[in-house]
């Protein structure tokens, strides 16, 4: 396994995880790389590692260019242990090499991982000269965790984003330029809906610091680097961190004998009548996570429980309580179901939506066994209305 130049004495030297499929509940349909980086300068630097169990594969590719013990500087811009998890093994073979880390969090959190590996942490601003390169480190913060910063390298005006701006997304190509665009877009959004979004005022704030920066490679932890399309992007990202909305709204539900599904078609009925575009998930077929990708844009959220033994369905819970660990723009919903005899479920919908900044647009909406062609009419029109009134 090789390297890949990215540009003179720049290399990829990172690790393609062709089989992941769940990045802590997250679906990862695509599986991804962990992207680690060589420069070879006065002092030979590496920013992050790769995940334990890709030791070997990183190792390869380093030493298609250089001699791995001969590596005097490590960066480690995020110690979450998919960037971290092969530190302490680069570290028997690069003895002499000193570690940087962010200030703080970034050793911090190091050292419960790994002990103290001699770190050194660095502050907002602060440089350090390779030779002819010069990196400048920025901290952001919760972009995805505490520890989190960019490195940016001169002359080559290169970002070393870690986490921001990645992709769960495998691939032999590297460069946007080379894959398959479309996808890395949408593993792009998915990427953000599922990892950075309850931070959009962080990652808003981490916009800024870069805003000055003269980007011309925008070099992530996870997926393809960003040569060509960065004004893309930042742009999105600028959108995504400022929850702006779009003209979509979601519907997710359980049903046991279709009399919820049929309720979710009448609010679907409701929200077209209105000119928006509703997205239809039933949790039997689809994952929380393509879910939240979807509804990350989405101004309104309903969502539907049958009532299973005096409470919600389990998948309706697991949905409800994904969304609002992720919940990031506020939105607008309704609560509904259809019950047998006890007819818990809506009401608690209900109340976990409210728990997850939602408006409710409706009192908890609940029909007992199977509805009639009347009730559901009825809902279409209760639903068309109170969309209506909310866009007044
Ligand atoms: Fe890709 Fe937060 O680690």
């Amino acid at each position: 396994m090789k390297a890949m130049q990215i540009c003179e004495g720049v290399y990829w030297v990172g690790a393609i995880d062709w089989n992941l499929r769940n990045f802590h509940g997250y679906e990862t349909e695509k599986g991804s790389t962990y992207n680690a980086y060589l420069i070879v300068d006065e002092k030979i630097t590496l920013i992050d590692t790769v995940k334990e169990g890709f030791f070997g594969e990183m190792l390869e590719r380093i030493s298609s260019v250089i001699d791995p013990a001969k590596i005097d500087v490590i960066v480690s811009n995020h110690a979450e242990p998919d960037h971290s998890g092969c530190l302490p093994q680069i570290l028997q073979v690069a003895k002499n090499a000193k570690v940087y880390t962010a200030f703080g969090a970034g050793v911090k959190d190091l050292s419960a991982y790994y002990g103290d590996l001699g770190y050194t942490g660095v502050k907002a601003g602060e440089q350090l000269c390779i030779g002819k390169r010069t990196l400048s480190f920025v901290p952001t913060p919760m972009v995805h965790w505490p520890d989190n910063m960019v490195t940016f390298m001169t002359p080559e005006n290169i970002l070393f984003s870690n986490d921001a701006f990645g992709q769960h997304y495998a691939s032999d190509e590297r460069l946007d330029t080379e894959c398959d665009l479309p996808e890395a877009y949408i593993q792009a959004r998915k990427y953000y809906a599922n990892i950075v979004q309850p931070y959009g005022m962080q990652t808003g704030k981490a916009l800024a610091a870069c805003a000055g920066l003269p980007i011309r490679t925008i070099c992530p932890s996870h997926g393809i680097i960003w040569t060509q399309h960065i004004p893309d992007i930042l742009a999105l990202y600028k959108s995504w961190a400022g929850g702006e909305y779009d003209d979509t709204a979601v519907i997710v539900f359980d049903t046991m004998w279709h009399s919820t599904e049929a309720m979710a078609h009448a609010i679907e009925s409701g929200f077209l009548a209105c000119g928006l575009k509703p997205r239809l998930y039933n949790l039997h077929y689809c994952h929380n996570s393509d879910i939240i990708a979807d509804a990350m844009t989405a101004k309104y959220i309903a969502v539907g429980s049958p009532t299973l033994n005096n409470n919600m369905m389990p998948s309706v819970a697991s949905f409800l309580t994904y969304f609002r660990g992720l919940t990031g723009n506020k939105k607008k919903s309704i609560a509904f179901g259809s019950y047998g005899w006890g007819g818990q479920s809506p009401d608690q919908v209900h109340e976990a939506l409210a728990g997850c900044k939602c408006e409710a647009l409706l009192p908890p909406v609940r029909i007992a066994y199977k509805p009639t062609a009347e009730q559901l009419e009825k809902l279409t029109a209760e639903v068309t209305e109170a969309v209506k009134n909310s866009q007044n």
